[in-house]
């Protein structure tokens, strides 16, 4: 399962992709915004300044909501750097555009997806990737990795080629049960990523280690 890094931080990029683990980034308005990201022409290059922080792909998202518009801001990130990767919602509009970009060879991530259909969809149109957000079903009380295995059986089916990319991955266990469904990517905060480090006996056991060690 690939590791993507879900933030527009360049020190937390930088971090993960130092411990060698980082497949790719995935940003969104919210997440740019977090950072004081402001006005186009400093947006615009940010998205290169991540890009040359990471080897992978990088999401960046269109805030258009009409085709004709998300073709135009697409086609401009898309230019930025080769491993842009265009961020689109889930609308229809939006599954209009992907296979427009999908038909240029250019990546897409259709984020926003919270149903099996909508899944569906944007494998329909050709997307690279496709976002299910688990953590945001799970605050509604609706099974986020349930989302998952559905998705991963109907892709399998059919044999689907999306990229089935969890995300909204809020703790350790959500990477952990992606991992066992055989979800594609995680994209997780560095806090979500680094947790899988911890364990009491790793931490007791190296103590132990370089006390002996010591003697
Ligand atoms: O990848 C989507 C993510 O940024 C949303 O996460 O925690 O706001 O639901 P969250």
């Amino acid at each position: 399962m690939k590791f993507f890094i879900d933030t527009a931080n360049l020190a937390q990029i930088k971090e993960a992709q130092e411990m060698g683990v980082l497949d790719g980034v995935t940003t969104n308005p919210s997440l740019m915004a977090k950072e004081g990201i402001k006005g186009q022409d400093n947006i615009l290059k940010h998205y290169v300044d991540i890009c040359n922080l990471v080897t992978g792909d990088v999401s960046a998202e269109v805030i258009s909501t009409d085709f004709e518009g998300m073709v135009r801001e697409g086609e401009a990130l898309a230019e930025l750097h080769p491993q842009i990767v265009v961020k689109i919602p889930m609308i229809k509009d939006g599954i209009r555009a992907i296979k427009y970009f999908t038909e240029k060879g250019i990546k897409t991530n259709c984020t926003l997806v919270f149903s099996a259909g909508q899944a569906l969809l944007a494998a329909k149109a050709g997307a690279t990737y496709m976002s299910p957000f688990i953590g945001r079903l799970d605050d509604v009380s609706t099974d986020g990795l349930r989302l998952i295995e559905d998705i991963r059986l109907i892709y399998d089916n059919y044999g689907f080629e999306t990229q089935i990319l969890a995300a909204s991955v809020r703790h350790p266990m959500h990477i952990i049960e992606c991992a066992r469904i055989g979800a594609d990517v995680a994209t997780c905060p560095l806090s979500a990523i680094t947790a899988l480090l911890k364990h009491p006996l790793t931490d007791s056991g190296l103590a132990q280690f370089l006390a002996d060690a010591k003697k």
